[in-house]
């Protein structure tokens, strides 16, 4: 029982200077808030806001899947960002104490012990790779418009996956593509093609190096800021008051269940921190890098909020592009196609540093023992762990050329903000069991603001769907299995107890 919950000392967990043999650091303060921006605008700002404000009703048109926020989804965006501030100081001081690849697996193992360690591994599985296919399919959407805003039409049947036609509703246009799609077995081939050449385009950059990543990274950014800049200022001079009444239509409720959707527009800011052995001196740029980009993020995302819902009544936001169709409604119809372009860049940074982070994680993880070796190893020119970015790469491609958005959204959040709450909880327990330990950045008061970082997140759980609550049960369930089956009896720190117990009693 002790084996299972036994802690990584935190000395063993700060690589000594890695340059010789690890992963090379290059990354400033700046490339960390530009990689922040990267993660967290994307699909959840481009698409998941529509359904936030307007909620979602079942395919029987009668039975209410979530409520929406309305107008007021401006206070959903502050409520999270409240929320994500919190849970990123918990993540900073971690993260400047122990400036690892494995972000909240790393800190885990050093706070509350090996299997929570690997649970949350393996949840981080779902923040990173799932949450990913959502953003592929995303991304191909937009992309589609954008092409066929050019005269470029690409076939339904090779833009949309088997399960989002599947699970699209009945009286939707798509459905038809189940009997005009060409035929294998009595298949249709229904296959996202778009969403599986972009994932392994950006596979292939990160293979190549991390430092041509981030300059492509930071292109990027610049261009979704410009972006949403400009839906920003031109849609401020179109709004029209009576949109904000009623202001919050589904009342708290819709403000709960609204910011439980549109969470995912947060998620990335933590991905940074696993950038933190590639960061130059970490534990005064980690902090800063994540509290500046969450910052950033939220300013620009309550803006964005109150002019979308301010330009059109915010049932019409409930498209797969609502920015877009919001300006579309609205008579600005010569700027939807910049849009569409900001959205496809926009997603093109989130799969860029969530195809980054995802590997880094797994890595950690076969470094201790708990997956197989072969995939910690890095390449002998590039320096990067080449073997996990391209599994993981072929894994979400896949998923991404068959698979449905919305199915992935909402396990995508439940498991990151799981991930924050053990987080919120590894600091308080790490300020008990070592207390005097060297903290480059502490938190003040920091009873306060981790218990209520850990309370706030699940809350936030609370407000998603039922479903949601039980495919997550069953991945965590998984997850253990594979734990007890393999991780467990490899564990190098299990064994090196085992082999120090051993010579101890000769
Ligand atoms: N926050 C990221 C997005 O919205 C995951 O795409």
């Amino acid at each position: 029982m002790n084996s299972l919950f036994a802690r990584k000392p935190i000395a063993e967990l700060v690589p000594e200077g890695s340059e010789g043999t690890g992963l090379r650091r290059t990354l400033t303060t700046i490339d960390l808030v530009a990689l922040s921006i990267g993660a967290v605008i994307g699909a959840g700002i481009f698409s998941s806001i529509g359904t936030a404000a307007a909620g979602q009703m079942a395919a029987d048109g009668v039975t209410v899947i979530r409520y929406g926020a309305g107008p007021a989804l401006v206070l959903s965006f502050l409520l999270l960002g409240a929320i994500c501030a919190l849970a990123a100081l918990c993540y900073a001081e971690l993260a400047a104490m122990i400036p690892q690849a494995g972000s909240a697996y790393a800190y885990s193992y050093a706070t509350l012990g090996e299997v929570v360690a690997w649970i949350i591994g393996w949840d981080l599985i779902l923040e990173y790779a799932v949450g990913n296919v959502a953003v592929a399919i995303s991304w191909s959407g937009y992309f589609v418009s954008l092409l066929s805003g050019f005269g470029i039409e690409i076939p339904g049947w090779l833009a949309h996956g088997y399960r989002e036609i599947l699970l699209a509703a009945p009286d939707s246009p798509l459905k038809a593509l189940m009997t005009e799609a060409p035929q294998i077995a009595g298949i249709p081939v229904l296959l996202n093609v778009p969403a599986f050449l972009i994932v392994a385009a950006i596979t292939w950059l990160l293979v190549i190096g991390v430092k041509e990543s981030m300059r492509v990274n930071k292109a990027m950014v610049i261009v979704k800021l410009v972006v949403l800049a400009v839906f920003i200022l031109v849609g401020v001079q179109h709004i029209d008051m009576a949109n904000y009444t009623p202001y919050a239509p589904n009342g708290f409720r819709g403000i709960h269940q609204g910011a439980a959707i549109v969470f995912f527009a947060y998620i990335g800011f933590d991905a940074i921190s696993t950038a933190a052995e590639e960061t130059k001196d970490p534990q005064r740029t980690m902090p800063r890098g994540i509290l500046l980009g969450l910052l950033v993020c939220t300013i620009i995302y309550v803006a964005v909020g109150a002019v979308a819902t301010g330009i059109v009544p915010y049932k019409q936001l409930l498209a797969n592009d609502p920015l877009a169709a919001a300006f579309d409604q609205a008579g600005l119809q010569q700027f939807t196609w910049f849009i569409s372009l900001g959205a496809v860049v926009a997603t093109s940074a989130v799969l860029l540093v969530f195809q980054y982070g995802g590997p880094r994680i797994l890595m950690a993880m076969a470094r201790d023992g708990l997956l197989p070796a072969w995939a910690a190893k890095i390449h002998p020119k590039y320096r990067t762990p080449h073997v996990m970015t391209m599994f993981t790469g072929a894994i979400v491609a896949c998923w991404a050329l068959i698979g449905d958005a919305g199915e992935t959204y909402d396990l995508t959040n439940i498991g990151t903000l799981f991930a924050f709450t053990i987080v919120a909880v590894g600091v308080m327990v790490l300020r008990k069991l070592e207390p005097d330990r060297h903290r480059p950045f502490r938190i003040k008061y920091v009873w306060l603001v981790a218990s209520v970082a850990a309370a706030a997140c699940i809350f936030v759980m609370l407000g998603l769907p039922r479903q949601a609550w039980e495919r997550f049960a069953i991945w965590l369930a998984l997850g253990l299995a594979v734990y007890f089956l393999y991780g467990r009896k490899r564990s190098h720190l299990r064994r090196a107890r085992d082999s120090a117990a051993a010579s101890g009693g000769e």
